[in-house]
C-alpha cells in the first residue's frame, strides 16, 4: 500500500515538474508582449547579472546571463562589410579563415547613388553578412555631417545635407534589422572632425544642431527604428557624448521618444556617474582609445562594472537606471538574437558582390567630360596608359575601424584589364609614390608597394606611356592612411598627396585625352580642372571597384551618381575654415551655423569648383517647367510639384531630379534654398516621363531656437527644380496660408 502512494506521489512530482519544464516561461514566450517578456526576464536577473550585461566582457561582446539562456550580444563594425574577428582581449585578428567579408562601397558612393532601393540592398545584404557571422549589432551606418573636407572620417557618412542622409540611412537601417540585425547609427553627435575626437567640446547653436547635425539620427530612430544608436567620443556642452544629459535624455529619448539601446563608442566613457543618470546603456572599449591603457581583461574595472555595483552595494546608487538600462538591453536582444523566427543570412555570395557592384555602379559620378572623351570607344582605341597608385592599391584595408578582410579586391588596373582583354593593349605606371604600407590591425593586404625608384623616374616612365596613347587615364586622389581617409586624424590640406598635381599637369601636356580619376572620400583641389577634359568622382568602392570603374570608363554603364557633398575651390570657400573654426583647440564652435556646404557657398555667392549634386551623363536630359498643383497650400496640406524630364541622347540613362525650397522672406535668416526632396529616374533613350515629388509643410519649416519648435512661416516659397545645386532648370512660386 505505502509504495502504491509513493510511486503515485513520484509520478504526481513528475507531472508537476513536467508541467513546469513544459511550461515557457513568459521571458521566452514569444507570443507574449515584449514588454512582459522583458519584465519577467528582469525579475528573475540578479544585480551582478543585470551589471554585467550594461559593459564590455571582450573587445565586441558584452553578456548575456547563461543561468537564463540569454545570448551574449556580439558588436560588429563597420559599415561598409562585416569585420574580421579579433582575440577575445585583443586588437590582433583571431585569425579565422571564414571570415572574409564582401567590402561594399563606402557609404559615400552609396549616398551618391541617390537611389534610396540601393540603400536597402546595401542594408539588406550587409545585414545577410551580420546574420551569418552571428553578429547581434552592426555598429554602422555613420551619418554625421560634411562640415569639412579635411574630416578623415568623411569617406564613411553620407554627406553634407541632412534630408539627403536622413533618406538614405532609413531604407539601410531598415534592410538591415529585417535580418534581426540591430543597427548602431553613428555618432551620436556632432563628430564632425577626428582631430582632438576624444574630448572637443563642440559649441553649435540650437538652428544648426536641429537642422543640419541632428536630422539624420532623428531619421534613423523614427523612420528607420534603429535598435541602438552610438555616442560619439566629443562633448557637447561640456559633456561627452557618451553619458550625455542634452543629447541622451533630453533630445533623444525626450523628444524623440527613443526606446533602444545608447552604446557608448570604444573608449567614450569616462565617468561612472554621468554613465548611470545620462542615457548610456552599454560600455564598450574602455581604455582602449589610446588615452590610458587599462590592464588586460580589465573589464570588472569599467565605469559601469564594479565602480557602479560598488555605489549601488554603499546604498549611494540606487538600480532604476540599471533596471532601465538592462530593460532596453533584453528588449534589443529579444528583436534580435532570441527571435527565433530571424533568417539565417548569408556571408561572402556572389550576391553580395553584385549588390556591391551595382551600388558602385550608380555611385560613380561623372565631374566633367570636355570633348567627350568619355566613355571610351574601344573600337578606335589601340592604347590605353593607365597611370596611378591608386590603380592598383587595395583600399579595403586600412581607414580605421571600417577597415575589412575582404573576400577579394578588384581593382582599376584589374578592372580594366578584365574587362578589355585584347581589345586595346593597356599599359601601366606607377606614376608617383604614395602609401606603400599594406597591413592594418593584422590584416594585410598581400600587396607589396615598395619602391626603389625616384620621383623622377617614376614621373618620366609615366610620361613615356602616356605620351603616344590613345586615351590616359590616371587614377589618384586620397588613400585609407593617416592623414588621408582614414578615422583617427584628419588631412593637413585640400590639395592631393604626394606631389599628383604635377603628375596630373604633365600628363596633360603630353596627352590631351586624360582622364582623372579621384579615389577618395572627401574633395581635393584641382588646380589643373581646365587642363583635364574628363574626371570622376571614383569613391572607395570595395569589392567589385574594378568592375564598376571599367564598365563606367568603357561606357558599358551610363554614370548616374551626383556629389553629396561641394567641392570647393579651396578651402577658404568652405565655412568651417573662412571662419577659421578648424579644428579648434580643445574647443570647436561651428560659427558658420546652418551654413554648411552648399548652403555657405550659396549665402557667400561662392562658386564651387563642383556642386553639392552635380553629376553628368553620357546622354542629355531636358527638362520642362515645373509646375505646381495649387498656388496656396495650407499647414495641414501637401504640394506637388510635377516636371517632365526627357532623354535627348541616344544612350539609355538615369538621371536625380533634386528639389530645392526657397523661403522667400522669413524672420530668421535661413540658407538661400535647401534640398526637401529628389526622385531618381530611368529614362531610355528618347524617352519622356512626368516626375511628381509631394512635400508637406515640414519642407518649408524651419527650427526656431527661441520656441525651441520647428515652424512654417507663411508667407511666399519658391520650389526649384534642378539636376544639381547650381544647375536649375524652373521653378514655381507657391505660398503658405495663414
Ligand atoms: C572606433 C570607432 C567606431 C567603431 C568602434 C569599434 O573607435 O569610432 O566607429 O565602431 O570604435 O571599433
Amino acid at each position: 500500500m505505502r509504495i502504491s502512494i509513493a510511486i503515485a506521489a513520484l509520478m504526481l512530482l513528475g507531472s508537476v515538474r513536467m508541467q513546469a519544464q513544459t511550461k515557457t516561461p513568459v521571458y521566452l514566450d514569444e507570443t507574449k508582449p515584449i514588454r512582459e517578456r522583458v519584465e519577467d526576464a528582469l525579475s528573475r536577473m540578479t544585480t551582478q547579472e543585470k551589471i554585467a550585461m550594461i559593459h564590455a566582457q571582450s573587445k565586441f561582446s558584452s553578456a548575456g546571463v547563461p543561468r537564463l539562456g540569454i545570448p551574449d550580444i556580439w558588436m560588429t563594425d563597420g559599415p561598409h562589410g562585416i569585420r574580421p574577428d579579433v582575440l577575445w582581449d585583443e586588437w590582433k585578428q583571431a585569425g579565422f579563415t571564414n571570415d572574409s567579408c564582401i567590402a561594399f562601397p563606402a557609404l559615400t558612393a552609396l549616398a551618391a547613388t541617390w537611389n534610396k532601393d540601393l540603400a536597402l540592398l546595401y542594408g539588406t545584404s550587409i545585414g545577410e553578412e551580420a546574420r551569418y557571422r552571428n553578429k547581434t549589432v552592426l555598429l554602422g551606418p555613420g551619418v554625421n555631417i560634411y562640415r569639412t573636407p579635411l574630416n578623415g572620417r568623411n569617406f564613411e557618412y553620407m554627406g553634407e545635407d541632412p534630408f539627403l542622409t536622413s533618406k538614405m540611412v532609413v531604407p539601410y537601417i531598415k534592410g538591415v534589422q529585417s535580418n534581426g540585425v540591430a543597427t548602431c547609427v553613428k555618432h551620436f553627435a556632432l563628430n564632425n572632425q577626428e582631430t582632438d575626437r576624444h574630448k572637443v567640446n563642440v559649441n553649435v547653436d540650437d538652428r544648426a544642431l536641429y537642422e543640419i547635425y541632428l536630422p539624420a539620427f532623428k531619421a534613423a530612430v523614427q523612420e528607420g527604428g534603429t535598435l541602438a544608436i552610438m555616442g560619439s567620443y566629443n562633448k557637447y556642452k561640456g559633456q561627452h557624448c557618451c553619458h550625455n544629459q542634452y543629447l541622451l535624455n533630453d533630445i533623444l529619448r525626450g523628444e524623440w521618444g527613443f526606446e533602444g539601446v545608447v552604446v557608448a563608442d570604444w573608449g567614450g566613457v569616462h565617468d561612472t556617474r554621468q554613465a548611470i543618470t545620462n542615457g548610456l546603456d552599454m560600455e564598450f572599449g574602455t581604455w582602449t582609445d589610446g588615452l590610458s591603457w587599462g590592464t588586460s581583461n580589465a573589464y570588472d574595472n569599467y565605469y559601469l562594472a564594479r565602480p557602479y555595483l560598488d555605489l549601488i552595494n554603499k546604498g549611494e546608487a540606487g538600480t532604476k537606471e540599471l533596471d532601465e538600462k538592462v530593460r532596453r538591453i533584453l528588449r534589443l536582444s529579444f528583436l534580435t538574437n532570441m527571435n527565433t523566427k530571424r533568417p539565417f543570412g548569408s556571408f561572402g555570395t556572389p550576391e553580395h558582390a553584385l549588390a556591391g557592384r551595382r551600388i558602385a555602379e550608380e555611385g560613380i559620378v561623372l565631374l566633367q567630360n570636355n570633348n567627350n572623351v568619355l566613355p571610351i570607344d574601344l573600337s578606335k582605341t589601340k592604347k590605353i596608359a593607365v597611370i596611378g597608385e591608386n590603380a592598383i592599391k587595395m583600399m579595403t584595408v586600412g581607414g580605421g575601424s571600417s577597415s575589412l578582410k575582404a573576400k577579394y579586391e578588384i581593382s582599376p588596373l584589374e578592372g580594366l584589364k578584365k574587362r578589355i582583354g585584347t581589345q586595346a593593349e593597356i599599359v601601366y605606371a606607377r606614376g608617383y609614390v604614395g602609401d606603400t604600407s599594406n597591413n592594418y590591425n593584422g590584416v594585410a593586404s598581400g600587396q607589396d608597394l615598395s619602391e626603389k625608384r625616384s620621383a623622377e623616374v617614376l614621373l618620366a616612365e609615366a610620361l613615356k606611356v602616356a605620351k603616344d596613347a590613345d586615351v590616359v587615364i590616371f587614377f589618384g586622389g586620397l588613400n585609407k592612411s593617416d592623414f588621408q581617409d582614414s578615422e583617427g586624424n584628419d588631412r593637413k590640406s585640400l590639395g592631393l598627396p604626394y606631389n599628383q598635381d604635377k603628375v596630373v599637369s604633365e600628363l596633360a601636356k603630353v596627352n590631351k585625352k586624360l582622364v582623372f580619376v579621384n579615389i577618395s572620400g572627401n574633395a581635393v583641389a584641382m588646380p589643373w580642372v581646365k587642363e583635364v577634359p574628363s574626371i570622376v568622382q571614383g569613391w572607395f568602392l570595395g569589392t567589385e571597384a574594378g568592375t564598376a570603374l571599367a564598365e563606367v570608363l568603357v561606357g558599358d554603364v551610363n554614370p548616374s551618381g551626383k556629389l553629396t557633398f561641394t567641392f570647393p575651390v579651396k578651402l577658404e570657400d568652405n565655412g568651417a575654415h573662412s571662419t577659421g573654426e578648424f579644428p579648434g583647440n580643445g574647443e570647436v564652435t561651428y560659427k558658420e551655423g546652418i551654413f554648411v556646404g552648399y548652403r555657405w557657398a550659396e549665402k557667400q555667392k561662392i562658386k564651387p569648383l563642383f556642386s553639392f549634386g552635380h553629376g553628368l551623363s553620357y546622354t542629355t536630359f531636358e527638362y520642362g517647367a515645373v509646375t505646381a498643383d495649387k498656388k496656396t497650400m495650407s499647414s495641414s496640406d501637401k504640394i506637388t510639384f510635377n516636371v517632365t524630364i526627357k532623354n535627348k541622347g541616344t544612350r539609355d540613362g538615369s538621371e536625380t531630379v533634386q528639389l530645392y525650397i526657397t523661403d522667400v522672406k522669413s524672420s530668421l535668416p535661413r540658407p538661400v534654398k535647401e534640398l526637401k526632396g529628389f526622385e531618381k529616374v530611368f529614362l531610355k533613350a528618347g524617352e519622356q516621363k512626368t516626375v511628381s515629388i509631394t512635400v508637406d509643410k515640414s519642407a518649408l519649416s524651419f527650427f526656431d531656437d527661441k520656441k525651441h519648435a520647428w515652424v512654417a512661416e507663411p508667407g511666399d516659397f519658391e520650389a526649384l527644380i534642378g539636376a544639381s545645386s547650381s544647375d536649375i532648370r524652373s521653378k514655381v512660386k507657391f505660398a503658405l496660408a495663414d
